[in-house]
């Protein structure tokens, strides 16, 4: 296998961007991430797309030779791929891109994550995200994202005496690091009480425990580690990269507040980066809702599982905290344009690793990990990346 390093980021902002379309928007991320690079049009070998859902968001299908034409390279024929894992397509994306050219088959491939899911009305859009859950066990029956993550916080609660405040807590947080990201779809401080006291979603979850509904795209250019000097001197490396996967349905689980694919795709990730969870500077983590961070934190072993509420109240998952966690502002504050999601959260972390993530910047950030979920754990994705 070879080494892989990201040599370009491109993102655009989030948010409901009626002004853009599906194109301009991953045209928009893609551009910036290739001038960033410092490649050219005819140095790709490759392009991997996430996207989730746009048949239904926008109409539009067929997205890998839609992404390859809106860049301006139809002309050039290159072999051009939509990957589909729910929430998680972004980092499948990337999973992909990072092993076409580990395996030696690519040298230069351009990565986007997409999803436009403004376009259609909040109950179309409810509806779309709850495909990713099973359709003949829960979303038949009702269940949407809010109700099943409510249901993991239910039982987080009763197992390890997790309480609201401390998921209001992770929110407080990602929007007072959201605040300092120019790219955020919520760029507002909110305080512990308007959490606490937001209009219920379902129940413990009120609307401030969620992310959004959001436009938006992030695109990476990954290279052959050996080449990337070619084309730049301030690369991040993949070091690890693991994939996990587990029931549609949170039923078939012998616990539903562990994510058995995050720790699976977790352990894969260290194993071949050859190190621990304490390694880890900072990590951006899937956030959909307050408790799937909680979650996270303990499935990821920064903390012991049950103890990721207490973590938060601790404030060891602040900017300047023993382990900063969503740098970004999460997909709480950020957004979560589905598909870009995965790419997005590895563009923070390549800013933090580059140093230029201005006011959110971590000190001394020397290796990240980002961490991706689909659905209600039935896909995970982990990279672990390296700073120079
Ligand atoms: N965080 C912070 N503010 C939010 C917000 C969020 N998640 N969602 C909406 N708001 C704000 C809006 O800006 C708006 O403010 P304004 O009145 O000042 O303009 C207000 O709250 C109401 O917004 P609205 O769009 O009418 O909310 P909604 O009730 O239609 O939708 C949710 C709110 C939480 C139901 C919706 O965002 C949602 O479904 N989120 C979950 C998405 C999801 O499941 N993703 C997949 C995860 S696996």
């Amino acid at each position: 296998m070879r080494d892989v390093a990201i040599i370009g980021i491109g993102l655009t902002k989030f948010g409901e961007l009626w002004d853009q379309s599906f194109r301009s928007l991953i045209a928009e991320a893609g551009s910036k991430a290739i001038l960033d690079s410092g490649i050219g049009g005819k140095d790709i070998d490759a392009m991997y797309i996430g996207s989730m859902s746009s048949g239904r968001f926008v109409g539009q299908e067929h997205i890998g030779a839609l992404v390859a034409d809106a860049s301006g390279f139809s002309h050039r024929h290159i072999p051009a791929t939509r990957v589909e894992g729910a929430c998680a397509s972004g980092s499948l994306a990337v999973r992909q891109g990072y092993l076409s050219i580990a395996s030696g088959i690519n040298d230069v491939v351009v990565i986007g994550g997409i999803e436009k899911m403004n376009d259609v009305g909040g109950s179309q859009a409810t509806e779309t995200l709850a495909t990713a859950a099973d359709q003949e066990w829960e979303a038949f029956f009702g269940a949407t994202f809010p109700a099943l993550y409510a249901m993991i916080a239910k039982r987080h609660m009763h197992e390890h005496g997790t309480t609201k405040k401390q998921l209001a807590e992770v929110a407080v947080k990602n929007h007072a690091n959201g605040a300092k990201n120019p790219y955020a779809q919520y760029r507002k401080e909110i305080s512990l009480d308007i959490v606490m006291n937001a209009s219920p979603v379902a129940e413990p979850l009120g609307l401030m425990d969620c992310s959004p509904v959001s436009d938006g795209s992030a695109a990476l250019v990954l290279c052959a580690a050996e080449k990337a000097k070619n084309y730049t001197d301030k690369f991040v490396k993949i070091i690890g990269s693991g994939q996990g996967s587990d029931t549609l349905a949170l039923h078939g689980r012998k616990d539903i507040c562990t994510l058995d694919a995050t720790v699976h795709a977790a352990k894969m990730a260290y194993k071949q980066a050859k190190l621990d969870p304490k390694d880890i500077d900072l990590a951006e983590v899937h956030d959909c809702f307050t408790i799937a961070e909680i979650c996270a934190i303990e499935d990821l072993g920064f903390v012991k599982k049950g103890d990721g509420g207490k973590a938060v109240s601790k404030n060891i998952t602040t900017l300047d905290g023993k382990i900063p966690i969503n740098t970004s502002g999460g997909l709480k504050s950020k957004g979560h344009p589905v598909g870009a999601t995965g790419v997005a959260q590895i563009v923070e972390i390549v800013e933090q690793l580059r140093g230029e993530a201005d006011k959110r910047q971590v000190r001394d950030a020397k290796i990240g990990l980002a961490h991706n979920v689909g659905g209600s754990g039935a896909t995970a994705v982990v990279h672990i990346m390296e700073g120079r």
